[in-house]
Order: C-alpha cells, then sequence, then structure tokens
C-alpha cells in the first residue's frame, strides 16, 4: 500500500513529519528514530519524546540549545506544513504535543466508509510467515492448552493475514512419537480385522490410548513387540504404515471438529513430515561443526543454557528437537518464510530458546533479534480452574475441549430463552446466536489477557453481559446497528453523500480512536499481543456510550446524519476486531 493509501495509521504520517523535522533539528546526529506516542496527558492527542535524548546527545559539541525544551521548540518550528496537525506546543522538558485536526480525522473516517476499513490495514516488514499453532497430539484428547494454542495462534493467523502476509497456519501435529507401537500392537492384538473394522473398534481414542498404555505397561512381552513395532513403522513397513494412518485419521477426525465449531483454519502438517528430511539436516549441522558427542547422544550446544540441545538419542533415534531444527529449516528454506511463530504453553519457551540458538549457530538465523527472517516463541500461561489450580475437572484428569464449548453455547442459549428469545427468534438464530456468544465468550476470556499471565476459567465471569467480555462487546455492537435499523436512513446512501462533523467534544474522542485502529493492530502483530486489540475494542466500546452516545442524541437531532455516519463506522471497526480476534458478530439481541 502506497502512503496514501493507508491514512489510517497517524502513528506513522506524524513519525514522517518528525523525521523531517528531526533530520533539520539534529543534523549531525545520524539515524535518530522519531519517538511518537499517544498523550498521556491532555496537552493534546500524540507526543513527540526526542527532544530529551537528543539534547544530551549534543549537549557540550557546540550546540546552539541550551536545554530540552530548547530543542523542543525546534522541533516544533521545524515540523513542516501538514493537514494533519491542528495545533502544537512544547511542554516541560522538551515534548512536542500536537493536537490532531478534526477535519484530517472526519476526511479519514470518510474515505474509510467509502473504501473500507482494508485500507487502514497494517503494513509489516514481511511477506510470507508461518505460524505453528493448536498442534495436539494423536491418540491424546485436546486439551485446554491446546485450546490456548488454537485461539491465540488464530488470532494471529488472522490479524497478520489482514496486514496482506501470506499466513502457512500449521497444525504440527505429534503423529510420530513411541506411542504410536503401542497403540498399533494393541491394534492388531484386539482387532485381528482391523483393516475393516478399525474406526468403529477404536471410536474412543482416549480410551484406546488408555487400554494400549496399561498393556505396555504391565507386560513386558508386549512391550518388548511395541518397541519393534516402532522400528518396524520408522522402517516404512507397509502394514505398520497402514495401521499408523489408520489411527491418525481418527484422531484428526475429531480434531477437525473442534477446528470447525471454533471456525479455524489449520493446515497438518505433522512431526511425521519432516522426518524424511532429518538426517541431511543433521548432516549439514555436523559438517559445520555445530554436533557433539554427549554421554552418547549426538548434541548441540548453545549459549547461556546449560543444558545442551540433543538432536540424536543415545539409541540413535530423533526426537522432539530434531523435528524441529529440521521444521525450522523447512520453514526457512523451502517455505521461504521470514517470520516463524510457535504457539505452545511457556514451558517449551527452553526448548524454543535452544533451537533457535542454534539456528542462530548454524547461520540460518540472523544474529541480531530485529532482523529477519525471524523465530518467535509466543508462550502462554496456564488455565487455571476456578480454585486457583490448574484446570481440571473431578471426574477425568483433564478437561475436554468439546465438553467446555458445550457448555459455554449451553448457558449462553440458555441466558438468551430467559431474555424471551425463544419466542422471537427462529431457532436458527437462536442456535447460531448462541454459538456466536459463547464460543466469543470463551475466546475473548482468552485472548483479553496478556497471554503470559495464568488465567481462570470461569463460566459465569466470562458469560457475563457486563464488564469487559465477549458479551458485553457483542451486544454493544448488535446495539449500534439497531440504532442505524430504526433511525430508517440508508446508510449505504448516506456514506455516499452524507459528512462527519465532529464538533462534540464526544465525537472527536470517538473519531480519534477509530483512527487509532491501524496503528493498534500493527502493534499488536510486531509484538504478537492479541491482547492489544482486545483492549483498544474494549475502549471504542467504551467511548462509543460514555463518551459519544450518552451525550450526542443521534436519532432526531440535526447532526443525525454525521452521528449515524460515527455509529457506522463504530460498528465497522468493531467488526473487524472481532473478526481479528476469530469471534462472530451478532447484530441482534
Ligand atoms: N505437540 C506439541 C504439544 O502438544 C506442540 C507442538 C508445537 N510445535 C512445535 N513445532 N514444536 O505440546
Amino acid at each position: 500500500a502506497t502512503d496514501e493509501e493507508n491514512v489510517g495509521n497517524v502513528k506513522r504520517k506524524l513519525g514522517k513529519l518528525f523525521e523531517q523535522s528531526l533530520r533539520t533539528v539534529a543534523s549531525d546526529v545520524p539515524d535518530v528514530e522519531p519517538s511518537i506516542v499517544p498523550c498521556t496527558a491532555k496537552f493534546g492527542d500524540y507526543q513527540c519524546n526526542n527532544a530529551m535524548r537528543l539534547f544530551s546527545q549534543i549537549k557540550g559539541k557546540g550546540t546552539e540549545f541550551n536545554n530540552p525544551n530548547a530543542v523542543g521548540q525546534a522541533i516544533m518550528k521545524n515540523l513542516p506544513q501538514s493537514e494533519i496537525i491542528e495545533s502544537s506546543s512544547v511542554a516541560g522538558p522538551g515534548f512536542v504535543n500536537v493536537v490532531i485536526s478534526k477535519n484530517w480525522i472526519s476526511k479519514t473516517i470518510q474515505a474509510m466508509l467509502i473504501n473500507g476499513i482494508e485500507k487502514w490495514a497494517p503494513r509489516l516488514a514481511v511477506k510470507r510467515a508461518v505460524v505453528d499453532f493448536s498442534s495436539p497430539n494423536i491418540a491424546k484428547e485436546m486439551h485446554v492448552g491446546h485450546l490456548r494454542s488454537t485461539i491465540i495462534g488464530d488470532a494471529l493467523a488472522r490479524m497478520f493475514e489482514f496486514s496482506n502476509v501470506d499466513v502457512l497456519r500449521r497444525n504440527h501435529v505429534g503423529d510420530w512419537g513411541t506411542q504410536f507401537g503401542m497403540l498399533i500392537e494393541y491394534l492388531f492384538e484386539n482387532y485381528p480385522n482391523w483393516e475393516d473394522v478399525g474406526e468403529t473398534a477404536i471410536g474412543d481414542l482416549q480410551a484406546f490410548y488408555k487400554a494400549s498404555k496399561q498393556r505396555f505397561d504391565s507386560d513386558a512381552a508386549f512391550k518388548e513387540r511395541a518397541q519393534q513395532a516402532v522400528v518396524r513403522l520408522q522402517g516404512g513397513e507397509s502394514k505398520y504404515r497402514k495401521a499408523w494412518s489408520q489411527i491418525c485419521e481418527i484422531s484428526r477426525k475429531e480434531f477437525d471438529r473442534v477446528y470447525q465449531r471454533l471456525g479455524v483454519q489449520l493446515e497438518e502438517k505433522g512431526e511425521s513430515f519432516y522426518n524424511p528430511h532429518i538426517p541431511g539436516v543433521i548432516k549439514a549441522l555436523t559438517d559445520l561443526g555445530l554436533v557433539e558427542e554427549s554421554k552418547g547422544a549426538r548434541v548441540i550446544f548453545v549459549e547461556k543454557v546449560n543444558i545442551p540441545l540433543i538432536v540424536v538419542k543415545s539409541d540413535g533415534g530423533y526426537n522432539y528437537a530434531s523435528t524441529d531444527l529440521t521444521a525450522l529449516w523447512y520453514r526457512l528454506n523451502e517455505e521461504k518464510a521470514e517470520w516463524i511463530i510457535y504457539v505452545t504453553d511457556v514451558g517449551q519457551q527452553q526448548h524454543f530458546e535452544m533451537v533457535f540458538k542454534a539456528a542462530k549457530r548454524a547461520g540460518w538465523l540472523p544474529a541480531s533479534e530485529n532482523a529477519y527472517p525471524k523465530a518467535s516463541h509466543v508462550g502462554f500461561g496456564l488455565v487455571l480452574g476456578e480454585d486457583g489450580k490448574r484446570f481440571r475437572t473431578r471426574s477425568t484428569e483433564v478437561v475436554r475441549l468439546v465438553d467446555l464449548l458445550d457448555e459455554a453455547k449451553a448457558r449462553s442459549k440458555a441466558a438468551l430463552i430467559e431474555r424471551g428469545k425463544a419466542e422471537q427468534w427462529t431457532e436458527q438464530e437462536l442456535e447460531q446466536t448462541a454459538e456466536a456468544v459463547g464460543y466469543g465468550a470463551v475466546k475473548y476470556a482468552d485472548l483479553k489477557n496478556n497471554r503470559l499471565t495464568n488465567y481462570t476459567f470461569d463460566f459465569d465471569q466470562m458469560l457475563n453481559d457486563k464488564g469487559n467480555t465477549a458479551v458485553y462487546l457483542l451486544y454493544a455492537h448488535a446495539r449500534i446497528c439497531s440504532i442505524i435499523r430504526k433511525s430508517g436512513k440508508d446508510i449505504e446512501e448516506l456514506k455516499k453523500t452524507g459528512t462527519v462533523v465532529l464538533d462534540h467534544e464526544g465525537e472527536r474522542e470517538l473519531g480519534l480512536h477509530l483512527l487509532q485502529f491501524s496503528e493498534v493492530v500493527e502493534e499488536a502483530c510486531n509484538n504478537l499481543l492479541p491482547n492489544v486489540v482486545c483492549e483498544y475494542l474494549y475502549n471504542l466500546s467504551e467511548i462509543f456510550t460514555k463518551k459519544f452516545y450518552s451525550n450526542c442524541q443521534v436519532v432526531g437531532s440535526k447532526e443525525e446524519t454525521s452521528r449515524l455516519l460515527l455509529c457506522e463506522a463504530t460498528a465497522i471497526v468493531m467488526r473487524k476486531c472481532f473478526y481479528l480476534l476469530g469471534i462472530v458478530p451478532v447484530y441482534k439481541i
């Protein structure tokens, strides 16, 4: 996108102006990056914070400036003429505050209404990214940790896609572990005609896993056979491959049901996919002199970690790390990804740290954190139960994902029925709304926290229609839609003919916040933090209600057209935020 098209990003626009001014003021200091942030105090809308640091760099070097404030004054004076800035002032030690022009805000919002919010998409430094997320293990139930990975990873993928990045959504399923020997052997033993009845026989894969594990732990001969089965599977024997793929297929179907309910797209490239490439990658690393012998295993040592990364086990087999090194190599070289993002619990942080450092030693990744290609681990905290301990149910060890989704839906449906919706709506409307609200609530409760903190899974809290919840936000959006509907005006027509006027303080504040959408999403992408989008969305809803709607009459006022357009712009931005978070909006409540 050209600068002209990317009119939504206020921060960048201001940055360009200040860059010019800084170049004049600090002609001797190379590479001064403008530091522009929204104002904390009410002196303006944005402030430029460069003066203080700049002064310390030039003082004593024959500068004409006596103090940071004088530097700030000069920065302000040298700002190029621009329609964006209404006025500017200098405060304290040189902070340059600017007030954004009201007319420019209106013009930009009007352009968005006509050209679409896609024009406000962030601009990122990469063209292609891999997001490795969800990634459950075959034959084991998906648990809440995988739910978090799925929700956070999907939000990141959506944010990047919106920013015109080509995203490879990778499901790195655990489909190649030693557990397959035991599963396959158990299948052969109990279902001689497994090829015909396998799927129905296995049925509940988790129960099947448990039973075979029990057999494995209690019978030495079985254990022996299971271990041989792994070797035969990995050697490519067709009967074993067939049984393996049958088991994977059953798991896949179960996973897919969850993804479908959550509206999540993923492309499976499991651990097994990288297997044929491992020997070549290990050889390349060995040729580079990175691989050492340690206690019979082959390992790579990396900086500042006192345990080595084991890349070939002492029995000659490969492990999680061999696969991840190979997957990283593949993503960089075969898939040409410039940013590779891994979404797992923080417990795996050290694993990824070591893999990335090994890749840096190998020269696959640049040493600098800010250069591309880049690999990032997106870690997240635990899901806690209401008792503050790791989330579990009384009956079973782990919480089944599908049960959570069922309950979220059932509870939101019950709430809708209580509000009399069963009489007003069709069954289909009721179902769809219950799903949108229920699943949306689960997703939002997860995404709104900084991902590194643990969060408490609490249905009552997440389904509350007050406070910072998806329910509150979805209802707020629906209410805005109903204001527009009830006005009886053709909003598409108004977009073409009407103008946005921001004379009331509430209108102006809403307008400015709408404009900040672009820079907020860009920041969320660059820092891999979906909660930044949640916070923005919640503030938008609060500003709409408390600053705008409660002070500015919409329908029937003389400013009706402009205010309806502000309602519409708010609804559009809210919907885009919902979309980025993987939440389906509702239009009626
Ligand atoms: N299967 C792993 C687990 O359940 C997550 C895999 C994450 N991705 C990766 N490339 N290691 O913990």
